[in-house]
This record gives structure tokens, sequence and C-alpha cells, in this order.
């Protein structure tokens, strides 16, 4: 398993992975004393190298091991390191994507221009490296427009432009950006469709609904942002997202593992593409999942990539949130109001109430998903759930100074 420290949820894979009786070997770029005690009991060995992008000194280190040790499986669940698990798989020989099928998970043109030969509806899109080609992309497409990384991540880079003096600003803001995407708008809301699958199968899948739009979060700092896992997936204003899951999972050729795919739906129904990974989604998405039917897919997917099944009933009870929380003003956490009374309020659907301390300097809250903490809740009802969700974030705060 390559990165089983980092980021926050990748202990718990291996945790997994080790319970369905794998001898999980780590590979990572920590030192093992940052590794902590929990997860060092699930590695059977850990190796250390200086950077996981120097991939020759990875490939050396490697070596010493495979005249030892036959390994069976290579994991990776974090997205940069996708690409160097696909290059040890080819060396090794063993299953998984390849570096030929990750690809078009990690370039967000190749993966659109793959799909469209699948007949899967993406927005209008196109290659950019230099603004010439940006404005001709716009010309072509028309406004309004998204322009953003072609390997993004967290919204970062990400502009909507409605017109020509917005594109160039966007351009003169995305210079450090090799090469971007440039895309139709789409209007609508925005959802997840995420499996576990093992040969090809769909063993368990998962759609969140995204309150507000991702980037309309990522651009005000008041906003509360919400995911809410749907308890009721087989809803008819969710069968054309899953759908074309279920298609681009076919025509990418994804067939062991975690998936997690955002799509768009527009007014009139329409569902369109948004992006997809070879992985799980991040910010504590999957423990979001794990609330919704009482199960744990961290260990789920361990069974699903090493013995091909997934044992657990995964039937979903409740539909569930998480509200992430944005301190008002700069510094440390001096004061959180408004938890006492939810707790009053709402207390017995409160699962997870995880915000940082008094005292504790605010977190970066552009970089990291989980800003300076959340909440997860859950209810079978759906419009319980938004309510709630609402509550935690009009009702709750956090001050900072
Ligand atoms: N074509 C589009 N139309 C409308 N909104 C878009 C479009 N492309 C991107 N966005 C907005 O920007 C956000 C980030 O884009 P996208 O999901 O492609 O990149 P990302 O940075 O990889 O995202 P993530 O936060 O999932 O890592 C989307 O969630 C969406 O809100
Ligand atoms: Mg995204």
């Amino acid at each position: 398993m390559i990165a089983p420290g980092y980021p926050a949820e990748m202990p718990r894979f291996a945790r997994g992975l080790a319970e369905v009786g794998a001898r999980v070997l780590g590979l990572g770029d920590q030192h093992e004393s940052a590794l902590g005690p929990e997860l060092r009991r699930h590695l059977a060995a850990y190796q250390r190298v200086d950077s996981l992008w120097d991939e020759d000194a990875v490939m050396r280190e490697l070596a010493r091991w495979t005249s030892r040790v036959r390994f069976e499986r290579v994991e990776c669940l974090w997205e940069p390191g996708m690409m160097l698990a696909a290059r040890i798989r080819e060396l090794l020989g063993v299953p998984g994507l390849t570096v030929q099928e990750t690809i078009p998970f990690r370039d967000k043109e190749t993966m659109k221009t793959a799909l469209d030969r699948a007949g899967i509806r993406t927005p209008r899109h196109a290659r950019a490296s230099t603004a010439r080609q940006a404005r001709d992309a716009a010309g072509e497409i028309g406004y309004p427009l998204i322009v953003k990384p072609i390997a993004g991540a967290g919204a970062t880079d990400t502009y909507r432009v409605d017109d020509d003096r917005e594109l160039d600003q966007a351009l003169a803001r995305v210079r450090h950006v090799p090469e971007i995407s440039v895309e139709e708008f789409v209007e609508g809301d925005e959802l997840t469709f995420d499996t576990i699958c093992a040969e090809g199968r769909i063993l368990y899948f998962n759609m969140c609904w995204y309150r507000p739009r991702p980037l309309e979060g990522k651009l005000k700092e008041w906003i509360s942002p919400q995911a809410i896992s749907l308890r009721d997936v087989d809803a008819p204003e969710l069968a054309a997202g899953r759908q074309m899951g279920e298609a681009v999972l076919r025509a990418l050729r994804f067939r062991d593992g975690f998936s997690h795919m955002e799509w768009y739906r527009k007014k009139d129904g329409e569902a369109v593409f948004g992006e997809i990974g070879a992985r799980p989604p991040g910010a504590r998405m999957v423990d979001l999942m794990n609330f919704g039917a009482d199960v744990d897919t961290y260990r789920g997917w361990a069974e699903a990539v090493c013995h091909g099944r997934l044992s657990q009933d995964v039937r979903r009870r409740y539909n569930a949130a998480i509200v992430f929380k944005r301190a008002q003003g700069r510094g440390r956490i001096q004061r959180i109001e408004g938890l006492e009374r939810l707790n009053r309020a709402i207390g017995s659907h409160l699962v997870v109430v995880d915000l940082l301390p008094i005292g504790a300097p605010r977190r970066d809250w552009i970089q990291a998903q989980i800003s300076d903490g959340y909440v997860i809740l859950r209810h079978p009802e759906l419009a319980e759930t938004l309510r709630m969700a609402d509550l935690v974030g009009t009702d709750l705060q956090l001050f900072a100074d």
C-alpha cells in the first residue's frame, strides 16, 4: 500500500486490509514513527523513501523487497500516487490499473475524450496550454465557461468565466498551471456516484449530493458546505446519473476497488459527466457512507480487492450529512457557540462532532476541505436530514481571534 499514513483516511484502509487477512507492506515518505502505533500494528513492514516522486529511487528500494516477497496487489487510494502505483504494478506484473488505464483517471481531457467515444454526455471541452488555445476554445464552446487544471483537485485554480474580459483575468491567474481544461459551464445540482467494485462488478455504490455546488462553497468563506449521502438511491431523479456512472466505469474498464465520480443534474433532468477518480472520495465521505448503512466500507473495500466479494449488509438506513464549519475571524479558535442548543434540539441524530479545540490555530479553509471541523448527522428522512444540516450551518458558530 502506497502512502498508508496519509491522507487521514489511509490508515483505516490499511486496517481493513489487515482485517481481511492481507499482509500489508507500506511504502511512503513519512518516517515510521509518524505512522502511529495503530497503523504500525496493521503493517507487516514499512519502507520509507525520501520522496515518492523520485521513481528511480522508489524502484530501487522496491527491488530489495521483491527479491524476498511476492506482491499480489499494489494499492494506492491517494490521487497523486495513482500513477506510481500503476508503474509498480507493471514492473511486478500484478493485476490492477496499468499506466495506460490510469491516464484517463488523471488527465481530465483524456478522460472526457474517452467518454465521448463511449457516447457519454460530457461538458463541451478542450485542452489548452496557451492563452491563444484557451481563447480559441472559448470561441468554439461559448460562454459561460469553466477554466480548470487538467489534473486539479479541491477546485483550486478553477474559475467560471462569463466573457472575454473574465477569461483573460482567469488565464492570468492560472498562468502557473501548465495545461488547462476549458469547459462548457453546466448549470444544475452536483452529485456523486461512488462504488466499490470487484472483477468489474459493482458490489456497493453511494450517491452524495453537494450543497451548495463545491465551487460556490470554495468562493464564499461564510458558507458551511454540506454533502448528503442519499438513502433513496432508487429515486427517479438519480437514475440518469447512476446509469451514466455504470457506463463510465465500463468505458474506462474500471474493475477493482473504490471509484468516485461527480456528475451534474440539469434542471431538465439531464445528467452530465463531471469527473472521476479511481479512488475513494476524501474529506470523510467514506465515513459518511458508513453512517448511512452502518457498514465499514474501509474493510469492505479491502475484502473486495483481496477476495472479490463484499459480505457486509450494505442496505441504507439513513441519509447521512456532513457539514464543514469555518470559523469567523483569523488566528486561533476562541469560542464555539450553539453546540449545547444543537445537542438539545437534534443531539440524538448527531453521530460525529469533530471541531478544532479552543486555542487551536484555524485551518486553511481553501486548502483543507474539512476546514475548522465538521459535524456528521443522520436521519431516515431526507427532508429532516436537510433541515438539521442547515441548522448546523446557521446555529453552530466558531470564532477565532
Ligand atoms: N463544466 C463545469 N460546469 C459547472 N461547474 C463546474 C464545471 N467544471 C467544474 N465545475 C465546478 O468546479 C468544481 C471543481 O471542479 P472539478 O470537480 O472538475 O475539479 P477538482 O478540483 O478535481 O474537484 P475536487 O474538489 O472534487 O477535487 C466542481 O465541483 C464544480 O462546482
Ligand atoms: Mg471535483
